[in-house]
């Protein structure tokens, strides 16, 4: 039987007793059913019946619900009874990844699907260790302007409350360091909420921690969504809030997470699906070292294809997948290419190769991964044709070669 877009949205974190914690959390915050309804845009009994436990609320309800702040539903890491703390999409079938991942890796060769990269725990480690040598540290992650991007967006959200969803979030240092910073910048108690979104349950996890020790004193509810960003407009929580609420989405693509997005276009279609105007955006990326028409230039720029291979760092992130999954394998050997086909104009992407040789089988190449560098000027133009007006831009780290662009969608 076929399935709707809806049913297909997979929600098992309702807690049994949600109707009862509903009527708890409403009657705290003073709020009568009338008054809720208002709120929401919801009928009276419908709430009554979620309140009585007659109903299972659907996840456009829920997401009525959720977007209410005063009731408190997804604060998490406060011991005051139940809350909803995780959130499952269906496309997070781990099982399914796995047995996908080494289907491929198993394959003829081709393409590694990027989300692969991260999926098993061993590789999720590795990309841990990789982000935080004290090297990139020093270069990049500390020196992203998280407070001028927090003082930019503060003055776009003219008060009203904020809800930071961090897609690709990882160990969900920068999104953290980003909130802290609007924190700052807005009245006690800061009207704030953080939403944190990865593939990976081991780097989810490192980032709810992350995030819950530093804002969990400051009463910031943080609430972990084990998904894929492919699959934003099935994920209830980050739906465009209904009109009814006032409060703006800051979506966040952090560390290089906008260059593992294999369709730009289409993920901001779906963005702009997930959002509604005044909503902000924050995009994090490495940029061109030469334009993206003039290879020659790039390739006496770039680093990472100076040897025709990648950095030496890298090599037990890029071939880990291989050597765990791939049966039979006797080699790798590892090298870096340039690649024009890239979708956004001006963009152009590394790619990492790997010439794998298998016991009686013919030679299988595999693209591991693609390491995507942007024109800020040229990114710009192209979200503006997407919904997408860039607001602000800053470039940051060593000889200016990482940017960040703050968006608004129109
Ligand atoms: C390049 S890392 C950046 C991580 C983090 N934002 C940072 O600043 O270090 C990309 C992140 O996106 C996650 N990721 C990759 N594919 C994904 C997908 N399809 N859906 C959700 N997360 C994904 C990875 O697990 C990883 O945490």
């Amino acid at each position: 039987m076929e399935t709707t877009a809806a049913e297909e949205v997979f929600v098992p974190d309702v807690p049994p007793n949600f109707g009862q914690l509903l009527q708890s959390r409403r009657v705290e915050a003073n709020l009568t059913i009338a008054a809720l309804a208002k709120k929401t845009g919801l009928t009276r009994n419908t709430i009554v019946n979620i309140e009585q436990g007659s109903t299972t609320p659907s996840p456009q309800t829920m997401r009525r619900l959720l977007a209410v702040k005063a009731l408190r539903l997804l604060e998490t890491g406060t011991g005051e009874g139940p809350s909803v703390e995780a959130w499952f999409t269906k496309a997070y079938n781990p099982i399914d990844l796995i047995d996908g991942m080494t289907a491929l890796l198993n394959g003829p060769g081709g393409r590694i699907e990027q989300t692969y990269l991260y999926l098993d725990p061993r590789s999720a480690v590795d990309y841990f260790v990789l982000c935080n040598t004290a090297e990139y540290v020093a270069a990049y992650r500390e020196k992203i302007p998280h407070d001028q991007i927090a003082e930019r967006i503060i003055k776009e959200s003219k008060g009203v409350g904020l809800d930071v969803d961090g897609l690709g979030c990882g160990d969900g240092k920068s999104e953290t360091a980003l909130i802290q910073r609007l924190a700052d910048r807005m009245p006690e108690p800061p009207d704030l909420q953080l939403y944190l979104l990865d593939i990976s349950h081991v780097l989810l996890s490192e980032g709810y921690r992350t995030a819950l020790n530093s804002l969990a004193p400051r009463r910031i509810p943080v609430f972990g969504i084990h998904g894929s960003f492919t699959d934003i407009s099935k994920n209830p929580v980050l739906f465009a809030h209904p009109l009814t609420v006032k409060r703006l989405r800051v979506f966040t693509l952090y560390g290089g997470t906008f260059g593992n997005i294999n369709d730009e276009p289409w993920f901001f279609q779906d963005l702009e699906a997930c959002s509604q105007p005044g909503d902000l955006l924050v995009i994090d990326c490495q940029l061109v070292r030469a334009p993206a028409d003039q290879p020659e230039l790039i390739r006496a720029a770039e680093p990472l294809l100076k040897n025709g291979q990648p950095p030496e760092t890298h090599h037990k992130f890029l071939t880990g997948p291989l050597k765990r999954h791939c049966e039979g394998l006797t080699h790798i050997k590892l090298r870096s290419v340039l690649s024009p086909h890239c979708l956004v104009p001006g963009s152009y992407a590394i790619e990492f190769w790997g010439d794998v040789e298998v016991e009686y089988e013919p030679k299988r190449r595999f693209l591991i991964q693609r390491v995507k560098r942007y024109d800020l000027d040229k990114l710009s133009t192209f979200l503006s044709t997407l919904g997408w007006k860039t607001l602000q831009t800053w470039k940051y780290g060593p000889g200016k070669l990482a940017g960040v662009l703050l968006a608004q969608r129109q």
